[in-house]
């Protein structure tokens, strides 16, 4: 038998307790927002076990930001939005739903509820509520887990007549010794919580609705006990926010390592959720690997790096402390020690772009190098083409940025600026500190520096001697 599940996110409290953040549920979170966790798990539960699902997101305080971000992530067929005018608590939360969808709530046999402040469920937690629900007279079931530290969290008190909750502000010296808690993940009969919902009453000076309320006992509304705590962790503070992310980071590095990454070190490593790496890949420590980037197979990361939004090809080294942001590299490329690739590089294969060389919005063609000390922007440099130590593209007039072309099987000597916009063709050669200002056809030479001067014996009239002196 299968039955129908309605997810309802919890999204509309203020979340004052994490400072500096406007909006919690677009609170950052390795790469992505911390709404995205619990929806991802749901996305996941309903594909695992082919369940006719949708999902309902309650927002309330920066509700337009909210729906604005869902709006742009995912397809807009499952998700819809239910306003939560006031922040009540976290019943008048679900009653919000319900008042928002007066038919089509009814439809689901099962009404699947979460916070969206508690990142870490897998779709394995929602999965074992919903094999409860499938037994005969049970009503609900909600997940609770053993911790050592149960402040914040409501009691679950068990008794010969069934469970209830009593929330921290409520609960006695006894009830708060209890070290079992609420997950704050449910699911329930349909009928049964939108029925338990009309007798809600408000408690506590600011008249608040709580959820856990609809849990009397006498209902047959089962607890689940996880032995996984970690798989709970509400993100209420900076601090929550910080030791979700290190699990979800840990949870990341081990996904990867089962794919045949190797890291050195992984514990000094960042990665965020959206990085693919490829098989026998070597991450060394410290590396920080951000947004869309792509890692291909038997790529070097050495120390330092910092990669953002970039793909990088088979087989690439990329050396310590460079910097890579919106990249592109192919497959078999050198980088750095201490390169910086800027938006729209693209290093074709062979490439290698050595230490202090600074790149952006250029194109390397296959087997070109830029080894040393260099700047190379908004410029073409074509295959096999060598550019000595020390090379400037002088892009900028003030005003306006403009682009040099450089062809292939070039030799461009060291210590040469050129003037852009200008052109140099295929195997020409540039002599050593040369400022090149105009066009070059291909096979030709150019040299563009004063003529030297050597007179003898002059040296002894600009030699001090420090004695004399
Ligand atoms: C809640 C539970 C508690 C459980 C804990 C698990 C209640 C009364 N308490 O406490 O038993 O142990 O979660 O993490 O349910 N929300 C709204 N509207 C509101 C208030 C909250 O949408 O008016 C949303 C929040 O955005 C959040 C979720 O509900 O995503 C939980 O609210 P929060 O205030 O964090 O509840 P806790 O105090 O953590
Ligand atoms: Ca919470």
């Amino acid at each position: 038998m299968k039955l129908s599940v309605r997810a309802v996110i919890l999204a509309g409290g203020k979340g004052s307790r994490l400072v500096g953040i406007d909006a919690k549920p677009l609170a950052p979170l390795l790469g992505k927002k911390l709404i995205d966790y619990p929806l991802g798990q749901v996305l996941d539960f309903f594909k695992s076990e082919s369940i006719d699902g949708s999902i309902s997101i309650v927002t309330g305080h920066k509700n337009e930001d909210v729906e604005e971000y869902i709006k742009e992530s995912y397809p807009s067929a499952l998700i819809n939005f239910a306003l939560q005018k006031k922040a009540l608590g976290t019943g008048d939360a679900l009653n919000s739903y319900f008042l928002s969808n007066p038919e089509s709530a009814s439809e689901y046999d099962l009404t699947l509820v979460l916070c969206a402040d508690t990142p870490l469920l897998t779709a394995k937690n929602i999965k074992a509520l919903y094999e409860k629900c499938l037994e005969d007279g049970v009503e609900g079931a909600l997940a609770t887990f053993v911790t050592s530290n149960p402040f914040g969290y409501g009691r679950i008190i068990r008794s010969e007549s069934g469970l209830s909750i009593v929330e921290e502000k409520e609960a006695d010296e006894f009830q708060r010794s209890v070290k079992e808690v609420n997950s704050g993940l449910y699911l329930f009969k349909t009928n049964f919580v939108a029925k338990k919902l009309k007798g809600l009453k408000p408690k506590g000076d600011k008249g608040e609705y709580y959820l856990t309320d609809v849990i009397e006992s006498g209902d047959i509304v089962k607890p689940i006990l996880s032995s996984d705590e970690k798989c709970f962790l509400g993100v209420n503070n900076l601090e929550q926010l910080e030791e979700a992310e290190k699990e979800l980071l840990k949870r990341k590095v081990c996904e990867l390592r089962d794919r045949g990454v190797r890291f050195l070190m992984s514990d000094t490593a960042y990665i965020e959720n959206d990085v693919v790496i490829g098989e026998g890949s070597v991450i060394h420590p410290n590396t920080l690997l951000f947004g869309k980037t792509s890692i291909g197979k038997g790529c070097i990361i050495e120390a330092g790096a910092v990669i953002r939004d970039s793909l990088v090809g088979d087989g690439t080294v990329v050396k310590s402390y460079s910097y890579l942001d919106e990249a592109t590299v192919f497959q078999e490329v050198k980088i750095g020690p201490f390169a910086h690739l800027r938006p729209k590089t693209v290093a074709k294969s062979f490439v290698k772009i050595g230490n202090f060389v600074e790149i952006k919005k250029s194109t390397l063609f296959e087997g070109s190098k830029v080894s040393h000390l260099s700047y190379v922007g908004d410029a073409e440099v074509g295959e096999r083409t060598n550019i000595g130590c020390g090379f400037i593209t002088c892009n900028y007039d003030g005003a306006k940025k403009h682009f040099t072309k450089i062809g292939k099987d070039s030799f461009v000597g060291s210590d040469t600026q050129m003037i852009a916009p200008v052109e140099i063709g295929d195997r020409c050669f540039v002599a050593s500190g040369s400022t090149i200002g105009q066009s070059m056809p291909s096979d030709s030479f150019a040299i563009a520096r004063a003529r030297q001067i050597t007179k003898e014996g002059l040296a002894k009239k600009f030699i001090k001697n420090k004695e004399e002196s």
